[in-house]
């Protein structure tokens, strides 16, 4: 299928109360991965590009990367630009062929961080193309800061209404606990932040930093309203633990082929486990 944007599957994950995973994806392996595992689970996906992506893989080759994996499967897919930069970036990506963009400007002050996304808005959705916002700071785990310290980046829910009422966003990302990469401990997610969010802010909600969090606080999250979930972490331990088993045992391989097909596998079966967490499965 040609890829879609966001709100083509995120109201119907709204309406029927599951979230769609957004995936982050660097190479072939891990598109084919994505897709695959969307098609055998039925369910619609979201891939997404990240700044060490597009660094790594190339904007272009993302594109064609996921524009033939979207062409091979039955199922809606969404492609994502994960934490854009700058105004200049996400234009880049929109002329490209993404079909939805994500502005992060949540290092500036919510006035600044307004105006950005708003002219962002603006632009892409003259395109059909959609945004995704950030109102609050998600942090790495490697950022080492206190809990007291990191609630202070926590998104307050009446200025995410204000946020979203005033850019037009399609998604917005919110701060509630979680970060970006491998956990020390275990993170604490405020439940009722979120629900508070969800109550007032008019647009669909995004959980970033996935990897890690228990089953049941993700289902918990769903069940706040959580409609867009990422995971890349996840899909990057798999896959690479997937090669470090494999080769002590075969030694003499020199087939890069035969190195990444297990890490292809371990990618799809974490995908699809995954996906039915979120349940979207059969949803497409
Ligand atoms: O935004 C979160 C991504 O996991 C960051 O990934 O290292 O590919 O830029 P990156
Ligand atoms: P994790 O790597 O922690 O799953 O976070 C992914 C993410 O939020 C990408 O934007
Ligand atoms: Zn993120």
């Amino acid at each position: 299928m040609p890829l879609v944007p966001l709100n083509e599957i995120l109201s119907k994950a709204e309406g029927e109360g599951y979230a769609v995973g957004a995936f982050n994806c660097n190479n072939m392996e891990i598109v084919q991965a994505i897709a695959r595992a969307a098609d055998e689970e039925s369910s619609p996906v979201i891939i997404q590009a990240s700044q060490g992506a597009i660094r790594y893989a190339g904007l272009q080759y993302i594109v064609a990367l996921v524009n033939q994996a979207a062409a091979g499967v039955p199922v809606p897919v969404v492609l994502h630009l994960d934490h854009g930069t700058s105004f200049e970036q996400v234009i880049q990506c929109i002329r490209y062929g993404f079909s939805s963009v994500m502005i992060d400007g949540s290092q500036h002050p919510l006035e600044e961080n307004i105006k950005l996304t708003k002219k962002v808005v603006e632009i892409a959705h003259a395109v059909g193309v959609t945004v995704e916002g950030e109102l609050g700071r998600i942090g790495g785990t490697e950022d080492d800061i206190s809990v007291s310290e990191a609630e202070a980046f926590f998104t307050d829910p009446e200025e995410a209404k204000y946020f979203a009422e005033e850019t037009g966003v399609d998604a917005l990302a919110v701060s509630i606990g979680t970060a970006h990469g491998r956990y020390k401990g275990v993170p604490r997610l405020d439940f009722e932040r979120l629900r508070k969010i969800k109550q007032i802010t008019p647009c669909p909600i995004v959980l970033h930093g996935s990897s890690g969090v228990a089953d049941e606080d993700i289902k918990k999250a769903v069940s706040l309203g959580v409609s867009k979930i990422n995971i890349d972490t996840n899909i990057r331990e798999a896959f690479t633990e997937a090669i470090r088993e494999y080769l002590p045992a075969h030694p003499d391989e020199i087939d890069p082929r035969n190195v990444l097909k297990p890490a292809r596998e371990a990618a799809t079966a974490i995908i699809r486990e995954k996906i039915r967490l979120f349940g979207s499965s059969n949803k497409a």
